[in-house]
């Protein structure tokens, strides 16, 4: 079952789990009455599910892509990881499905405070229009990152995110490697992503 928890307000290394003291957490009821919905579904069977289908059907989400954040393939990666965390909102829903890895999905509540959504494989969240979110990869999926580019660097192979898809290879660590972070994005149309503008400087 997905976790949830109140964030402390320390601004050190994102990837951190960043439990507040004394432990806060938010159950799914709590983040239902924010707007953010949640499903457990079985990544395995992404392609053909007909509980994906139902979901799909039932909220209109006729747009779906794939994002792979692994630094061999994802262009930009430093700065996709930069852009990921910081603070936006988006006019419609954001629909994310986690296929392979992990990483932390942080919303805001309605005093502003930050919310720490502990995803992996099989999870899939609805954020609902307007609210204040942004991503991070968590610490072992860094650890991963980090590894895989030493290994593709001294070797000189690739390691690409295809191969560590649910149909390619087996569960993880199987195939002797690791796997990046692989996200279906759904959508009823195309995104716009509006930043958070500054306190100090709003205009
Ligand atoms: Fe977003």
């Amino acid at each position: 079952m997905v976790q949830a928890w109140y964030m402390d307000e320390s601004t050190a290394d994102p990837r951190k789990p960043h439990r507040a003291q004394p432990d806060r957490p938010v159950s799914l009821e709590q983040l239902r009455t924010l707007g953010v919905l949640y499903w457990k579904l079985d990544a395995d069977k992404y392609e053909n599910d007909p509980e994906l289908e139902k979901i799909r059907k039932m909220r209109n989400y006729s747009w779906m892509d794939i994002i792979t954040i692994c630094k061999d393939t994802l262009p930009n990666y430093e700065e996709k990881i930069k852009m990921f965390f910081e603070e936006h909102l988006h006019l419609d829903e954001e629909i994310r499905y986690i296929l392979e890895g992990s990483g932390y999905f942080d919303v805001r509540d309605k005093e502003d405070k930050w919310i720490r959504i502990s995803m992996e494989k099989g999870d899939m969240i609805t954020l609902p229009a307007g609210i204040y979110h942004r991503f991070t990869l968590d610490e072992k999926e860094q650890w991963e990152v980090e590894h895989l580019d030493q290994g593709s660097g001294s070797s000189g192979q690739s390691h690409q995110g295809a191969d560590c898809w649910p149909a390619r290879a087996g569960p993880r660590g199987e195939d002797g490697g690791g796997c990046c972070p692989v996200f279906l994005t759904l959508s009823t149309g195309k995104q716009q992503a509006q930043v958070r503008p500054s306190v100090r400087n709003p205009f």
